[in-house]
């Protein structure tokens, strides 16, 4: 795939998660052969005003690229100025503009999946942010906006009319929020419709799914995102896949070892954006407490997570959330030595 002058020859990309696909995440999905990763969405406004928390948001890493920005918004000057403010300060290769998210608090400000609904000013945002920077833009879109709605034909044309260098559609409706049947054939419909490259984006859970998506549609890369949470492993399934080789599963060791570093990374990072000391002394409980839907992930996969579900909101600390997620994966192993091993709480942490 290629947009603009990006070439992206994997086939898979790990789609933009608030709150999951942090900058520690995006690079093991690097490592796990991903093609592309965007940072979670931020809004415009937050970001012209330098707001602490858009800042750490739009945090990349030379090792992580190509990187795409995701900003979100509705007003064309801010959202052209946010995207040069980032050409300008992040070292990244793609602005990706957000037109799918389903929260009522941004749809309430025609922001988000609201732009469904005006294809006329889809087009006039696309744009002015293409006409801002000399990064290539995409948008990330949805079906419509309900069942009786449904348009991303027209909006992916408004996208590409307005310079647009890319769409992706998460083929699900707005009213569908996350759940329910994803439409593959109008990613077929959208593909047939523009030239601009189009990345498929709904339900996609392992190496088989992808390229069900990729066969079925025509897309040009398939975007996986809650199929990657605990699983950066999934990029390299469906390349394996793609070249007709059988996936290789991660061993006990390899997810535990895999989990480790995530969390280890989560806890740097979090205390290295901790401003004040009271924020460093709770650097550890935020990361351990921001890593739980990853943590469930990584140890479900291994089908021990009943009793790690139980627990997991009283881990506070790394070493607590290893040990628990060590033995729930080894007891998946039927090692009676593991089963019966207590979990240690943190000081101060009580059991329920
Ligand atoms: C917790 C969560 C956070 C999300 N955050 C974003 C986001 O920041 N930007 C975005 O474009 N989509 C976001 N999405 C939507 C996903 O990128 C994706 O379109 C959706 O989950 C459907 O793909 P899936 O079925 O593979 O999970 C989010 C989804 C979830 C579940």
């Amino acid at each position: 795939m290629q947009i603009g002058s990006l070439v992206i020859p994997e086939v898979a990309v790990l789609a933009p998660m608030a709150g999951f696909t942090d900058l520690n995440f995006r690079l093991l999905c690097k490592e796990q052969g991903c093609g592309l990763v965007y940072t979670e969405l931020v809004s415009a406004s937050c970001l012209l005003r330098e707001v602490r928390r858009s800042l750490r948001l739009v945090e990349t890493d030379p090792r992580e690229r190509p990187v795409g920005v995701q900003l979100y918004g509705a007003d064309t000057d801010q959202l052209a100025e946010a995207a040069r403010w980032v050409e300008e300060h992040v070292p990244c290769d793609l602005i990706d503009l957000n037109m799918g998210c389903p929260v009522a608090r941004i749809v309430s400000r025609g922001e988000g999946a609201a732009l469904m609904r005006e294809p006329a000013l889809v087009e006039r945002l696309v744009r002015a942010v293409s006409d801002a920077v000399t990064l290539p833009v995409s948008a990330k879109i949805r079906a419509g906006w309900t069942d009786s709605e449904i348009n991303a034909v027209e909006v992916s044309r408004a996208i590409e009319a307005g310079g647009g260098q890319a769409v992706a559609i998460h083929a699900r409706t707005r009213a569908q929020r996350h759940e329910g049947s994803v439409d593959f054939s109008l990613l077929a419909e959208i593909k047939k419709s523009v030239k601009i490259p189009v990345l498929g984006n709904g339900g996609i859970r392992d190496a088989e799914g992808a390229l069900r998506m990729r066969n079925e549609t025509g897309v040009d890369a398939v975007m996986v995102a809650r199929g990657a949470l605990g699983n950066p492993w999934i990029f390299r399934h469906i390349d394996e896949a793609w070249h007709g080789r059988v996936p290789r599963m991660p061993s006990q060791q390899e997810r535990l070892e895999m989990l480790e570093r995530h969390l280890r990374g989560c806890h740097n990072s979090s205390a290295q954006w901790a401003q004040k000391e009271r924020e460093r002394a709770s650097a550890e409980g935020r990361a351990v407490a921001s890593m739980r839907g990853h943590l469930l992930q990584y140890v479900s996969a291994g089908g021990g997570a009943r009793e790690f579900r139980r627990q997991l909101n009283d881990l506070h600390t790394v070493d607590d959330a290893l040990y628990a997620a060590r033995a729930a994966i080894l007891n998946d192993l039927d090692d009676p030595l593991h089963s019966v091993r207590p979990i240690p709480l943190s000081p101060g942490a009580t059991r329920q």
